[in-house]
């Protein structure tokens, strides 16, 4: 091929690179082979796309090419066994359980505050540990009732155990945390509570009273962030903060506000459409790993472990994408009543689930 092919083309072209280049965020050795041949599948599809109406290649030498990507991907695929996870951690290591995390915390960073009554963690290996852990933070209400008090008081005391939670997880080695913060449904309730709700989450956020963001956090969220449903001020202060934590990696904390998890599939398959109108990508070749890179975080591995508390047993439209292989624990505590001891027995029960991931040993 002489020349550059003309721009549009050129942007055509650099959007197949570019789905070479997440393919290899999500599995770098297949990278390599898939995006020659991905490249190839639309020429062969459309060679006179970047040929700039010059003949298309020799046919041989196509054929050949194709082949030789082919069995690069086949190779690369028996190299490395893949998991169930649809999408590749690119967490830090966990830190030893138990390890003192004092001299490993950042410059200007607190380590996390010790658990008040004096507990540390079960020592588990790193194999035993959960990637992410996401939880449903279920029952302040019931607790604020049972002690006589308003709801909003519930969700005071909610994230207090959050915090308490949060501070545990570096603690065991857990490098990912999920939290059901506010739900899409959560938004039909009273205006009072929802306003309770966001204010209490709005001051967990604010960087300049909140003693967790003293510590090795990275924030993140997940939710619609374009629905108009959130306060301005809020959207902004969790940006802030998620900018502000993003060189962090003693723990990821991942925040679900406004989340819903047929909202987040949903948004995932507009992304798709629009991709596809446009003619950038074929229905046809759409694979789980299309949509699971335009879903919140996608960086992020999938749950390993999901935890209700509250004693109900459902998932409430919680990461359904995410979670498919996740081990399920439900604990009979109201969330205001959970500490990060909870989190650590919770942990040492999934390291005895035996996770097959849909094959025999
Ligand atoms: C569910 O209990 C809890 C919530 C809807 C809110 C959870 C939010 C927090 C704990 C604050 C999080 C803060 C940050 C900074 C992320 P419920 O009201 O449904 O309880 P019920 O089932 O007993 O009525």
């Amino acid at each position: 091929m002489r020349g550059l092919p003309r721009p549009p083309q050129r942007g055509q072209a650099r959007e197949w690179l570019g789905q070479g280049a997440s393919i290899g965020a999500q599995h770098p050795p297949a990278a390599a082979a898939f995006r020659p041949l991905i490249e190839l599948q639309h020429l062969e599809r459309n060679p006179q796309a970047l040929l700039d109406g010059r003949r298309p290649p020799n046919p041989v030498r196509f054929q050949y090419t194709l082949l030789r990507g082919r069995l690069r991907v086949a190779r690369a695929w028996q190299r490395h066994r893949p998991t169930a996870s649809a999408t590749t951690a690119v967490l830090p290591a966990p830190r030893p359980a138990g390890a003192d995390h004092g001299p490993h915390a950042p410059q200007g960073l607190l380590p996390p505050a010790p658990h008040p009554g004096g507990a540390v963690p079960p020592t588990l290996s790193g194999r035993q540990l959960p990637q992410h852990v996401a939880i449903i933070m279920d029952g302040n209400g019931r607790w604020a009732e049972a002690q006589g008090q308003l709801r909003s008081a519930g969700h005071h005391a909610g994230q207090h155990a959050l915090r308490d939670v949060i501070y545990g997880a570096p603690e065991i080695g857990l490098p990912c945390l999920s939290v059901y913060a506010f739900s899409t449904e959560n938004r039909a309730r009273p205006a009072a509570e929802v306003e309770t709700v966001l204010h209490v989450v709005s001051n967990g956020l604010d960087m300049n009273t909140e003693e967790l963001w003293q510590r090795d956090v990275q924030l993140r969220w997940s939710g619609s962030s374009n629905d108009g449903r959130l306060p301005a001020d809020l959207v902004d202060r969790i940006r802030r903060a998620a900018r502000a934590t993003r060189e962090r990696t003693g723990l990821i904390l991942n925040v679900c506000l406004n989340y819903g998890g047929r909202h987040e599939l949903t948004h995932a398959a507009r992304a798709l459409a629009r991709q596809a109108a446009h003619g950038g990508l074929d229905p046809d070749r759409i694979t789980p790993r299309h949509l699971a890179r335009h879903l919140y975080q996608p960086d992020l591995p999938d749950v390993d472990l999901l935890i209700r508390t509250s004693g109900e047993q459902r998932t409430s439209n919680f990461r359904p994408w995410q979670s498919t292989y996740a081990e399920y624990l439900f604990l009979d505590p109201l969330w205001p009543d959970i500490d990060r001891t909870h989190l650590w027995a919770a942990i040492s029960t999934y390291a005895t689930r035996d996770r097959r991931f849909g094959t025999t040993k």
